[in-house]
């Protein structure tokens, strides 16, 4: 293959990288948060309070930084007194959504308790589809406020003396869709309705509203706040890689054609936040910055069905793909302000799985755990140049729906960069994503720093389609080595399909 390149420009600050597009989705479906996250204070299963030790210990070791709850489809369901309050005295509902009934067993406190032990922020999303302003405001006002209310009083009653300080609330979930079904232009008109309480309860909070991908929602939305701009901080897109057996095959068991097709697909995903950006950009005219959270993300196979509570495997695959996406994130770092991988346990895209006791840890969380160390940096602009391994062709138009869009070839390399000021690091990760050739690639750090310390770490296996269950939680890890960088141009050898970190230490 040929010869590679990646010029990172230590001078070329594009943003400083909010944490919290390394985020997390929890909802109440399938075993994500009942057997993934509670089991509850009588388990055997090792728990702070029915929270799983393991498993928050692995949000912790990634440093997770906000997590969404309650949903999702599930949130327009959800009222929140349901879950606060003496458990035994908490109603049964029916999750319409994913089946079964809900005990109401996690509520409101045992997600804060989760999002503290974590060292999380905790990102509500209230109930538009089936709930009120009034109600939204009285969740709001149970978790931030602090005299004698009655909901704040409520709170203190239920153990919790302290206001929580919930800094981030969505407005709806999918609101085109399972959130109610809303035309763009009267969620706008609701949207208005819940961030004038909203904001008014608590003009700290930081209020999300309900974007959509592939269609003229965001446009009519947008038009339809433009004079209520400063109700809105954030405009939320979602966006998976939705069950296509045909193109992008089984979570497992997918060919080589397919393993490309996902990878080559990003490209749809960097396209909606593009259009998102100028979106909300022209519509509030520089009076305020709206910032994209791309609050739901993630690969969707076709395994993941509501049946089996949207249960998938994680492969190698997935994971050079979450990477080349947190790679786009870092990219578009100066207008994408959060993003929430979908979901955290047990259902889709996790980073852990778990059964009964055991817990194993996926491919992506390994990607989290790599990338963890651009949290405190600031993104640097990287040129790239690299052999490609897929060119368009009409196939890749199929599923379009008539939308035309010019596509790119899609590169073996992509990377991304960051600076911590404050430790003087710079953080480079480098995907090579080919599935056959180790690459070569030179590495032109320009600036004027000297490298004093160098580390390497990468994650690899011997295939794609390898992954890690609970009789083999190790296939797929970090793997730390030696290396000594003390020139700003220097060679790497990236193996086939792995996902590499260098940590250069600069003077
Ligand atoms: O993450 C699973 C579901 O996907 C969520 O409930 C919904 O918001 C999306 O459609």
């Amino acid at each position: 293959m040929g010869c590679c390149r990646l010029v990172v420009g230590l001078d070329e600050r594009v943003s400083d990288i909010d944490p919290n597009i390394f985020g997390h989705f929890i909802e109440h479906l399938g075993r994500c948060i009942y057997h993934g996250i509670w089991v509850g204070r009588g388990s055997d299963i090792p728990n702070i309070d029915g929270l799983r030790m393991d498993v928050v210990e692995a949000f912790r070791s990634i440093g997770v930084p906000i997590i969404r709850w309650p949903g999702g489809c599930f949130a327009d369901t959800y009222h929140w007194m349901d879950g606060v309050g003496p458990v035994e005295r908490r109603p049964r509902r029916v999750n319409i959504w994913w089946g079964g009934e809900e005990t109401n067993e996690f509520g409101t406190d045992e997600f804060i308790k989760l999002c503290r032990l974590v060292g999380a922020e905790p990102y509500i999303c209230v109930n538009v589809g089936s709930g009120s302003p009034e109600e939204a405001a009285a969740w709001l006002e149970y978790c931030n406020y602090t005299g004698g209310s009655r909901y704040a009083r409520l709170r203190v009653e239920n153990g919790y003396p302290e206001p929580y300080r919930v800094r981030y609330w969505g407005v709806g979930n999918e609101s085109w869709g399972c959130g109610g079904s809303f035309d763009p232009v009267y969620y706008a008109w609701e949207y208005r309705r819940f961030a004038t309480f909203l904001k008014q309860t608590d003009p700290s909070v930081k209020l999300v509203a309900c974007g959509h991908t592939s269609t003229d929602w965001n446009l009519r939305l947008m038009e339809s706040l433009r004079n209520f701009i400063h109700l809105i901080d954030y405009l939320s897109i979602h966006y998976y890689f939705f069950r296509n057996h045909q193109r992008y095959g089984g979570d497992v068991d997918f060919t080589d054609e397919q393993y490309l097709n996902l990878l080559f697909d990003i490209q749809h995903l960097e396209y909606e936040i593009k259009q998102a950006i100028s979106i909300v950009d022209f519509f509030s005219e520089g009076r305020k910055d709206v910032w994209i959270a791309v609050d739901e993300w993630g690969v969707w196979h076709p395994q993941a069905t509501t049946e089996n509570g949207l249960y998938q495997q994680n492969t190698l695959r997935d994971a050079i793909l979450a990477a080349s996406i947190l790679n786009l994130f870092i990219k578009y770092s100066r207008r994408v302000r959060m993003a929430n991988i979908a979901q955290a346990v047990n259902v889709l895209q996790s980073i852990c799985l778990t059964r009964g006791r055991d817990t194993v840890l996926t491919p992506t969380y390994h990607v989290f755990k790599l990338y963890k160390p651009h949290i405190a940096g600031i993104a640097l602009g990287t040129r790239v140049e690299s052999p490609v391994i897929k060119e368009p062709s009409r196939d890749d138009f199929v599923g379009l729906r008539g939308v035309r869009r010019r596509l790119e070839s899609l590169k073996a390399i992509d990377a991304s960069a960051s600076i911590d000021l404050n430790s003087s690091r710079l953080v480079i990760t480098i995907v090579n994503r080919s599935l056959d050739e180790d690459i070569d690639i030179e590495v032109v750090v320009n600036g004027g720093y000297r490298i004093a310390e160098s580390e390497y770490a990468y994650i690899t296996s011997k295939s794609v389609r390898s992954y890690n269950d609970f009789d083999t939680p190790n296939n797929i890890r970090i793997t730390e080595e030696s290396i000594d960088i003390k020139s700003n141009r220097f060679t790497l050898n990236l193996q086939k399909h792995s996902i590499n970190r260098l940590i250069l230490k600069l003077s």
